[in-house]
């Protein structure tokens, strides 16, 4: 267990923003995480995993508790799939590495995104078409309450595009410690259609896909187009795409045809903030060093010395903008402290 105090969080978070915590507690094993917890007031508590999904517009007046808990573990393996329960302190990116590797099918279009395990269900994250909720197969939480250890199926996830129970009704309660996931082991279900990853294929002239090579293309085509939070701070999308009704839809689209779209279930309409903040002119504004991404404005960077509060404010101002400009509500995807 490592303990600090007055501790910079910079290190911590994708943005690279340099917010201190009053006390910093990074734990290895759920017993650690029991004893902390046992010892700490639930009002006293931050839980901390990868950093790659929140904006810190201020020091942490509290007890940061950062989940470094390790380790994959085969629960169980049939002819066609595995069961593999995964530490929540595992970087993300790396399990799907060690997936590719073994040959397990079912995350390579989720390679590349930042953050861990742990969190990788809070958002349902997604990307190319596929989204966690689709090779979940469980997850084990403490609850704060209580110390004990629960277990969450798909459905009680209540898995949603970027949501689940843990932002919802659950938010604050319960500290994810592991994952499971299905994964396939012979007929991998390739997603391909989706975005440019076909075209990827086609470039380097592949016409039998694996899941390494789907892969390699999604690393290529995100590395073109999201900084790397190594080089420039950023937290991935900053906003989720905003989803309309079809009567705003068909409004917005009489003003702006060019307008991509994705239809939804129940007339509902996904429009890519992208292309709505591209096109109010701000792909690569600036203020100080706060900014959106020259490449995919739907991410905001920090080029370097940005506060969190810096940050926020441009977020606002993209917010006002696309507001007046679309009559549109966007609403971010990080989450703000
Ligand atoms: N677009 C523009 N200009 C831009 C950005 C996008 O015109 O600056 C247009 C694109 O041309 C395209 C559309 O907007 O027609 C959608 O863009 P893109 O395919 O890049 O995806 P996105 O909707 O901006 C979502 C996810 C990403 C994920 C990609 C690929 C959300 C909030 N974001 O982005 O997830 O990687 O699809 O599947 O759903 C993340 O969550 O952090 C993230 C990076």
């Amino acid at each position: 267990m490592q303990v600090a105090e007055n501790f910079s969080l910079k290190e911590y978070n994708t943005f690279g923003v340099d917010v201190k915590a009053r006390k910093f507690i990074s734990v290895h094993s759920t017993e650690e995480l029991c004893d902390i917890l046992q010892q700490t007031y639930a009002s006293e508590i931050f839980v901390l995993g990868g950093g790659s999904n929140m904006l810190l517009t201020k020091d942490i007046d509290k007890t940061v508790i950062h989940i470094g808990l390790k380790g994959i573990e085969l629960i169980s393996e049939s002819r066609d799939e595995v069961v593999l329960k995964v530490g929540a302190g595992e970087n993300w990116h790396q399990f799907v590495l060690y997936c590719i590797e073994k040959a397990y099918g079912g995350l390579e279009n989720l390679s590349l995104i930042p953050g861990n395990v742990g969190t990788a269900p809070v958002q349902n994250i997604g990307a190319y078409g596929v989204e966690l909720k689709d090779t979940f197969d469980s997850c084990e939480a403490m609850r704060i309450q209580t110390l004990e250890i629960e277990t969450f199926n798909l459905e009680q996830c209540e898995f949603d595009y970027r949501n689940s129970v843990f932002k919802n009704k659950l938010k604050g309660e319960y500290i994810i410690t592991s994952v499971n996931f299905r994964l396939s082991k012979t007929d991998h279900q390739l997603s391909t259609s989706y975005g440019d990853i076909q075209a990827e294929l086609d470039k380097n002239k592949i016409k039998k896909p694996t899941i390494k090579n789907v892969s390699d293309a999604v690393v290529s085509i995100r590395q073109k187009k999201l900084p790397d939070p190594r080089e420039l701070g950023n937290s991935g999308s900053f906003f989720k795409n905003p989803v309309i009704s079809e009567t705003e839809f068909k409004r917005l689209q009489r003003q702006f045809p060019d307008m991509p779209f994705y239809a939804l279930h129940a007339n509902k309409i996904k429009v890519p903030a992208g292309w709505l903040i591209d096109q109010a002119g701000l792909k690569g504004y600036r203020k100080g060093d706060a900014g959106v991404h020259k490449n995919q404005a739907l991410v905001l960077v920090n080029y370097g010395n940005a506060t969190g509060e810096e940050i926020l404010a441009l977020s606002n101002e993209i917010q006002d903008k696309i507001y007046k400009k679309y009559g549109v509500k966007l609403e971010p995807e990080v989450n703000i402290f």
